[in-house]
């Protein structure tokens, strides 16, 4: 990881690394392996309250598993996931917690909003992505491969490669990057040993 990790206190409240409340999201040292595969390997990552946050990353690399995480339709082998406060792992009050998330939306996950449309209706997505962000401080995570989008949507983006989150930071942190694996990925680049899977 390009950023300094955060730290990995197991068990205890999760602490804000950027501004003064904690984050909407936070993702702590998650691991998990289906089948023979180990798809996540030791995830950290925090989204702020009202944050867009897109996470990029190869196709098969684990950015959906990631998201069923977030919403508990996965559960860690190890690891833990805190939203607004709350550890949602084997979490037995999770329909209570659905059913206020659902009267009242404070975070909201897209995975690839923009794939397979056209630019025009990309761009109508992208905006209200925005929007929402804007108007009601809507947190917000989009998994997406469109560059494009992440640029126009996100106050940050995570890299995540070989189940770890390999960056974490500003779009023009992203951008200005002079890493070799982000650099391939930014250009589409399959040199520099980037193995095709
Ligand atoms: N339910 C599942 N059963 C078996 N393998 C899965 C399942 N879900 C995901 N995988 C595997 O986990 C890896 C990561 O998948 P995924 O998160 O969908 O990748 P991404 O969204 O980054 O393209 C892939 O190798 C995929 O085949
Ligand atoms: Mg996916």
């Amino acid at each position: 990881m390009i950023e300094a990790p955060p730290s990995q206190k197991q068990s205890t409240k999760p602490q804000m690394l950027r501004g003064s409340s904690s984050p909407m999201i936070a993702v702590r040292s998650v691991a998990k392996r289906i089948g023979q595969q180990e798809i996540l390997r030791g995830v950290d990552l925090e989204v702020a309250t009202g944050e867009t946050l897109a996470i990029i990353g190869r196709s098969g690399g684990g950015k959906s598993v990631l998201l069923k995480h977030l919403v508990g339709l996965m559960t860690p082998d190890v690891g833990e996931i805190w939203i607004d406060g709350h550890n949602i792992i084997g979490m037995k009050k999770r329909v209570g917690l659905a059913r206020s998330i659902i009267r009242r939306p404070s975070c909201v996950l897209y995975d690839e909003p923009t794939s397979g449309l056209d630019p025009v209706v990309a761009d109508s997505i992208n905006r209200l992505i925005r929007r929402l962000q804007q108007r009601f401080g809507m947190t917000s995570v989009v998994v997406t491969h469109d560059m494009k989008s992440a640029f126009d949507v996100a106050n940050h983006i995570a890299y995540l490669h070989e189940g770890r989150i390999y960056f974490h930071g500003t779009s023009s942190q992203l951008q200005q990057s002079t890493d070799r694996l982000i650099q391939d990925f930014l250009l589409g680049r399959s040199e520099h040993g980037a193995a095709v899977s």
